[in-house]
């Protein structure tokens, strides 16, 4: 089984890219809907939910975890890697973060070394990003700005409002003038509204879709990681769970996701305190 975990619906356009390009794999989705957004959070408190996410989805038997979710990645991703290392080496189980494929992809397509990153605000403090960037090339100039209140319309269904496209335009000004040449979509719910980051940055800029990025990425991880894909059961089964609402997540999840939800169900994470 593979476990998708974001904090709320953005993880579902990941899981699209994914069963897009991995079709024969049993899925388990989880989104935290109950307590997004996660992004305006201390990164204790995103510990604390992302650890109590891998819990339940382990027990629902996830060899494999993708964590979705950037602002989980950049805050929690290497904390449950170091907690959890002898039980994932033992019991043979990986969690996986979106930062550095995403990062890796970016530096690859650069021309200009001018790369801007757009995020919540936990992920552009926790400088996940920058860090992951440096790490592949040190020249490597980054422009980065919070866009907090995108996360809100998409999970109200609202992203294709006026209003949100002229908030994100406003967001986005201080990047243009900076002349980026790639633009880092660092957060999952962002890619909702590709169409209007491209046209706002225009035809000098490269948005990068992270959900491709990162279906790209597990394909090529599985590809190298014979030893963990033959594990992985293959009924081509997709099962749903919310923290919030049932039939919220299954009306406005369908859109995201492009295919009617069925098996959802309420998800309660057992609490974890540190
Ligand atoms: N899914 C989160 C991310 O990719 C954004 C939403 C949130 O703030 O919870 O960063």
């Amino acid at each position: 089984m593979i476990g998708i975990f974001d904090s709320g619906f953005g993880g579902l356009k990941t899981m699209k890219a994914i069963l897009q390009s991995l079709p024969e794999y049993d899925y388990v989705y989880l989104g935290d809907n109950a307590r997004t957004p996660y992004g305006i959070r201390s990164q204790d408190i995103v510990k604390k939910y992302t650890e109590e996410a891998m819990h339940f989805l382990w027990d629902k038997q996830c060899r494999l975890i993708i964590i979705a979710c950037n602002t989980a990645s950049a805050e929690a991703l290497r904390y449950i890697q170091q907690k959890y290392h002898s039980k994932l080496l033992k019991e043979g189980k990986r969690v996986l973060g979106v930062t550095m494929p995403i990062a890796e992809e970016a530096v690859s397509v650069t021309r200009t070394g001018r790369i801007g990153v757009v995020a919540t605000t936990a992920t552009i403090e926790s400088q996940s990003f920058p860090k992951e960037l440096h790490k592949l090339n040190k020249k490597i100039v980054v422009l980065e700005q919070p866009c907090p209140l995108i996360v809100s319309f998409v999970e109200e269904g609202w992203h294709m409002r006026p209003e949100a496209r002229a908030i994100l335009k406003k967001y986005l000004r201080p990047l243009k003038s900076h002349q980026i040449d790639t633009l880092i979509l660092g957060c999952t719910h962002y890619s909702f509204m590709m169409k209007d980051f491209i046209r706002i940055m225009g035809k000098n800029c490269r948005v990068l879709d992270d959900s491709t990025i990162v279906a790209k990425s597990l394909k090529s991880y599985l590809n190298r990681h014979p030893e963990i894909e033959r594990d992985l059961s293959k009924k081509k089964t997709r099962t749903f769970y919310t923290t919030g609402d049932c039939q919220k997540f299954a009306s406005l999840g369908k859109n995201f996701l492009g295919f009617e939800i069925k098996n959802i169900e309420k998800a309660q994470l057992q609490e974890i305190n540190a």
